[in-house]
């Protein structure tokens, strides 16, 4: 069986004074049943690593770039990431396919560059509502997992978020029948490409996830846990999603 997982994606929010959320996070889950990870801002990566060591709860960055130094300002490496205390890493966000045109060669590089520092990668996928509105979701996906996925990967060192793109930040959520039909095509995937190891490998669900339907949400084959965003800031609503997995 996959690993369930919740994850936080904090995305550009948090200052020093959010750091009580994680204090209160460690607090709430001493012996969780699933991976829980909390991806801050690189600012607050390393007092939150440092909070965290020796609970239960893993840190990751938000990106990082596909080479381990040089000249890119404003860039975070891998290494630096580790270095900091992540132990896992969001690449492929849509967020930054669409702020910065990260293209499904430089999330496939950046995963290599991730794997070799020793993070695990959660590994962005998703359409546009007009992609939705097409009927080419599932060709989107396809290609998406084509282009950004290095051989190489294994359950402990690669997780898959299929997150909507038009259900991030929305409110809206898919139907479980089409998040259904999703996942089944990214195991899929992952099985024909991997053997026994892609049925391993974790598949969050990442768009509008609450405590009011995260039960639901988890309830749908092949749906192994959740990439949250604005539910993830607050430890007491984290903590509804977490109890729902
Ligand atoms: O990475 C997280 C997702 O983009 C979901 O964000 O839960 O605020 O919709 P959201």
């Amino acid at each position: 069986m996959p690993r369930k997982i919740a994850a936080g994606n904090w995305k550009m929010h948090g200052d020093g004074a959010a750091l009580a959320e994680i204090d209160a996070l460690i607090a709430a889950h001493p012996a969780p049943t699933c991976r829980i990870v909390i991806c801050p801002p690189a600012t607050l990566i390393h007092r939150m690593a440092t909070r965290a060591q020796g609970s239960a709860i893993a840190i990751g960055g938000q990106t990082c770039h596909s080479a381990t130094s040089g000249a890119h300002t404003g860039d975070i490496s891998a290494p630096m990431l580790a270095e900091a205390g992540a132990t896992h890493v969001i690449l492929g966000h849509s967020e930054r396919r669409a702020d910065h045109g990260e293209t499904d060669a430089q999330v496939q590089a950046q995963t290599e560059a991730a794997l070799a520092a020793g993070l695990t990668v959660i590994l962005c996928i998703g359409e546009t509502e007009a992609q939705r509105d097409a009927g080419v979701t599932l060709a989107v996906v396809e290609t998406q997992l084509q282009g950004s996925i290095p051989a190489g990967v294994t359950a402990a060192t690669l997780v898959i978020a299929y997150e909507p793109i038009w259900a991030i930040g929305t409110g809206r959520v898919p139907t479980t029948d089409q998040i259904a039909e999703v996942h089944a095509a990214i195991r899929a995937h992952l099985v024909e490409r991997f053997g026994e190891q892609g049925r391993e490998i974790s598949v969050l669900y990442g768009g509008s996830v609450k405590p009011s339907n995260a039960a639901q949400i988890f309830a749908v084959p092949d749906v192994n846990g959740a990439l949250v965003g604005g539910a993830s800031l607050k430890a007491a609503d984290f903590g509804g999603i977490i109890a729902a997995l």
